[in-house]
């Protein structure tokens, strides 16, 4: 069968992990209120994957959900690529555990890639270069933040946002396009905005100061730096430059960092909430993750009907960001395969 190589998103998937943290909760740890939270963030609690959930097999599980709802057979995938910042492991990479799990005999390229909580939007600009080139059919993009395991538990600002979750894609060649558009960017001026250095002191050789390995966030800067950009890049880069109107566009899916930040790209665009989808509250900040945990629970909580398009936009450490118009086709999230409590 020929195809004009045009990306199709035929599947999707999520896993969210069973540990639930509440507001209430840290304020065992901390001097916090769920008030303070909840106004400045909208977050009441988020998950951790537990002390005995292993999270490779959510991510088993979110993969074959998007395999099994994109309707494919695992061997015809070709490219697997894993959006991760705060990996559950460095080597071998999630891309090639994914690889390994599925039990996916041929000698699929895997990789991973950094980048923050744009994850699923750089990754859908691989898949779509891919696809078009006619190096890939059929790719499968994961998003795996292990961000419990990584925030400075020793700042209340930075700790109380994150949740950990997993998302899956597949994305296939085909004759229409439902990648309308999809762009990235980076500025690394501001990279230390938010930093997570590698240990420094295991060689014997050179200095042995002992480092962590941890996540740091300056929140007012990573704050003031989306609130100037990300609106506008919305508007005039992502709508404007390519000829579309805000009102043709079902649904808002941003990255859920904040509330705040939700509302104000919101009132921007003049969306009533019915458009506007957030899980923030009862997740958290999942990184890489959020845009595809919010369309997949949106489809199944009927918040969101397909076919449809949605604008998506994800943004965090580099600084990265990027944007785009999505379609959400009938069936890329089916009942039938849903997993999730
Ligand atoms: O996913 C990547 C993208 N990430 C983001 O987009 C996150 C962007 N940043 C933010 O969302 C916000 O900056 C935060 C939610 C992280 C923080 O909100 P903020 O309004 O910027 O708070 P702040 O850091 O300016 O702190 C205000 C006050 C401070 O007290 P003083 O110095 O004014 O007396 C903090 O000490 O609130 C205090 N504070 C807290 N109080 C209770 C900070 N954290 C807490 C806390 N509970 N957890």
């Amino acid at each position: 069968m020929t195809t004009n190589n045009l990306p199709i998103i035929k599947g999707i998937g999520y896993a969210i992990p069973s540990r639930i943290v509440t507001n209430d909760d840290l304020t065992k740890i901390y001097d916090t209120s769920d008030e303070w939270i909840y106004t400045r963030t909208g977050i009441k609690e988020r998950r951790f994957f537990a002390s005995d959930e292993e999270a490779f097999d959510l991510l088993q599980k979110a993969a074959n959900q998007a395999i099994k709802n994109a309707g494919i057979d695992k061997e015809e995938l070709d490219l697997i690529v894993a959006a991760t910042s705060m990996p559950v492991q460095f080597m071998p990479s999630s891309s090639c555990m994914v690889q390994k799990m599925l039990g996916i005999k041929k000698n699929v390229p895997a990789f991973d890639i950094s980048v923050a909580c744009s994850g699923f939007v750089y990754g859908l600009d691989i898949a779509k270069a891919y696809i078009k080139s006619g190096m890939a059919k059929n790719i499968l993009l994961v998003t795996i933040d292990n961000c419990s395991r990584y925030v400075d538990w020793a700042d209340r600002r930075t700790s109380i946002l994150f949740g950990d979750g997993i998302g899956s894609a597949v994305i296939s060649a085909g004759d229409t396009s439902d990648i309308l558009v999809v762009d990235i960017k980076a500025d690394g001026e501001v990279g230390d905005y938010i930093t997570m250095p590698s240990l420094k002191g295991n060689c014997p050789f050179v200095d042995q100061t002992p480092t962590r390995q941890i996540c740091t966030m300056k929140g007012q800067d990573v704050y003031k730096f989306v609130a100037n950009i990300i609106p506008p890049y919305i508007t005039d880069d992502i709508l404007a430059k390519n000829n579309i109107y805000a009102e043709d566009i079902d649904y808002l899916v941003l990255h859920q960092a904040n509330q705040r930040i939700i509302k104000a790209v919101q009132e921007r665009l003049g969306y009533d909430d019915s458009k506007v989808i957030s899980n923030i509250e009862k997740l958290g900040n999942t990184s890489a993750s959020s845009i595809l945990i919010a369309i997949g629970e949106g489809i199944k909580d009927g918040k969101i009907k397909t076919p449809s398009k949605a604008i998506i936009c994800g943004f965090g450490a580099g600084m990265c960001w990027g944007g785009g118009v999505i379609n959400l086709r009938d069936g890329i999230f089916k009942q039938e395969n849903i997993f999730q409590k």
